[in-house]
């Protein structure tokens, strides 16, 4: 597949190394610093390219768009209309701008404006430096990568990108009730804990049914 990169720090160049190695093709783009760009498209080598955040868009077939919560407006603005594109947010709110309203998501925030987009909210409840490590990882220590959004098809395309990148996808539902799956890291979230694949399903059940998750689960 060709993924669009808005965005490729911490968290947008672990998704960017993991997908071209996986085999997909990744356009990068948004950087004060083009040198950084430059660096990540030299280490990961002929799946990536790196233009505007325009050009992202009109390239990928899932775009993923992981940038600070204060940068999000100058992103949106470059991107322009996403055209119905499969879009994946990364992003937690942290820092100044825009936030949600008292019993809004940030995910349901974030689906308003971005214009045009198929919303999927995914790669936000770990750590860069987590991520980086348990990518790949075999069988039942595999890392779940939640996922929200309120267009099916979009999370069924996002979910074959996030296992052939190393984690299990697990989907949580809309973006009207994703909130234990986002910031900050508190007792009844799976915000910022890690989780496998056999403890999931009762989390999903959970939230489905409106009811408190059970224990954070806690692995060797
Ligand atoms: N880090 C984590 O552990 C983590 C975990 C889960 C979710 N997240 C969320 O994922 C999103 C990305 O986080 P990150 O840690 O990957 O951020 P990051 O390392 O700071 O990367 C941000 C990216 O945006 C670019 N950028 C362009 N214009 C910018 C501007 N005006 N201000 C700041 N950056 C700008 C940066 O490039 P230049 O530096 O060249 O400008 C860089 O490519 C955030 O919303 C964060 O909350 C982070």
């Amino acid at each position: 597949m060709k993924i669009g990169m808005i965005g490729a720090g911490r968290i947008g160049g672990n998704c960017a190394r993991q997908a071209a190695k996986a085999g997909h093709h990744v356009m990068l783009s948004f950087a004060r610093d083009p040198a950084k760009l430059e660096s990540l498209r030299e280490e990961i080598g002929e799946n990536a390219s790196i233009s505007s955040p325009a050009d992202a868009v009109a390239f990928g077939e899932i775009v993923i768009f992981s940038v600070p919560w204060s940068a999000i407006p100058e992103a949106l603005a470059q991107a322009g209309d996403f055209a119905g594109k499969v879009v994946i947010d990364t992003t937690n709110q942290f820092g100044s701008g825009l936030m949600p309203q008292p019993g809004q998501t940030a995910a349901a925030l974030n689906a308003q404006r971005m214009r045009g987009a198929r919303y999927v909210k995914s790669f936000n409840t770990l750590t860069a430096g987590f991520q980086k490590q348990a990518a790949g990882r075999d069988g039942a220590t595999r890392v779940v990568q939640w996922v929200c959004g309120d267009d099916p098809a979009a999370k069924q395309l996002v979910a074959g990108l996030i296992q052939g990148m190393g984690y299990v996808p697990v989907d949580l539902g809309g973006t009207a009730t994703c909130e234990v799956m986002e910031a900050p890291r508190r007792p009844g979230a799976v915000y910022g804990e890690e989780y496998r694949a056999q403890d999931a399903q009762a989390v999903d059940d959970a939230v489905q049914a409106g009811a408190p998750i059970p224990p954070t689960p806690r692995y060797e």
